[in-house]
């Protein structure tokens, strides 16, 4: 839910950002619906039923894989949700199996979006995310962690709804990791700049130490599903998903 700011202030924000940060013909279409998402009440409804195309990839409690190769969704901000969307959409972020499923979803418009982002950030997220190989790396993720990126993605990798910044928090590692190897090499092109400039200097051992933190930061217990059994009500049971890695 919107904690702490209203839904127009964050609107206002999102409109700012994208004025701050480039001119304003630039805006495109497509920010433009993500601006208005961001003003709809949703119908969580709708929201629920607009996510069963997205349950077969990133599974009915949107847990994603503990491979890392389907990222967890559950919980993340909906304006980070509606971000991301837009950028996979608007091939911004390498995304060739999901991709078709953005293209008929912007086809939708603001209020489907606004419905679909609603319904995942409501979801609980997983307890038992995968995590790295732990041991002396972590002492470095943590320094690397509070210098470079608590800043933006805030001390327990919250993140900050209002300004898009991702949580980061409870991920899969191996997510993690990939996500960060693809900042540092420019593989995935919508990344904030300051960030891109950081992880560019870090050294591979580097990547896999801070992913490994983040893996482990837990989300407040009140977001987590509160069993590892938990199974989303919204989905008949033997709901086909893709093969798990
Ligand atoms: C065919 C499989 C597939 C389907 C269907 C699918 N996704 Fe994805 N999605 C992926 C993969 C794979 C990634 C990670 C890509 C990467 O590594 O960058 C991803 C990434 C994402 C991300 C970015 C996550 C992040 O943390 O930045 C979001 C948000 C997302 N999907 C939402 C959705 C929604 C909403 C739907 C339904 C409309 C959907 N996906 C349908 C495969 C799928
Ligand atoms: C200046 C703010 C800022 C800093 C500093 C920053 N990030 Fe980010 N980070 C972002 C934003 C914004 C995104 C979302 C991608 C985008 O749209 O640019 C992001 C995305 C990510 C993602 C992908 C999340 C996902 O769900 O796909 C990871 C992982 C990540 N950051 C980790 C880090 C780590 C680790 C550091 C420190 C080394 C860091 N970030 C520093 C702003 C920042």
């Amino acid at each position: 839910m919107n904690r702490g700011f209203s839904t127009l202030s964050l609107s206002l924000l999102a409109l700012s950002m994208l004025l701050g940060s480039v001119a304003q013909a630039e805006i495109t279409a497509v920010d433009a619906v993500v601006i208005e998402a961001l003003q709809k009440t949703p119908d969580r409804d709708n929201g629920k039923r607009l996510y069963y195309a997205c349950a077969v990839c990133h599974t009915p409690e949107g847990w994603g894989s503990p491979s890392g190769y389907y990222p967890q969704i559950a919980g993340q901000h909906r304006s980070v949700l509606l971000k991301q969307l837009a950028d996979i959409y608007k091939g911004n972020r390498d995304n060739p199996t999901m991709s078709p499923f953005t293209t008929s979803l912007f086809k939708l418009g603001s209020q489907a979006l606004a419905d679909l982002a609603a319904y995942i950030e409501a979801l609980p997220m997983v307890p038992n995310n995968s995590l790295g190989m732990g041991g002396d790396g972590l002492v470095s993720g943590k320094k690397l962690y509070e210098d470079n990126c608590q800043n933006c993605h805030e001390a327990n990798g919250e993140g900050k709804a209002a300004e898009f910044y991702p949580r980061i928090h409870g991920q899969h590692f191996r997510y993690l990791q990939r996500q960060m190897v693809w900042i540092k090499n420019g593989k995935r092109r919508n990344s904030d700049k300051e960030m891109v400039e950081q992880v560019h200097n870090f050294s591979y051992a580097d990547i896999d130490a801070v992913s490994d933190y983040v893996s482990r930061m837990k989300p407040e217990q009140s977001r987590l599903a509160d069993h590892l059994d938990w199974r989303n009500p919204d989905f008949r049971a033997g709901f086909k998903t893709v093969p798990r890695e």
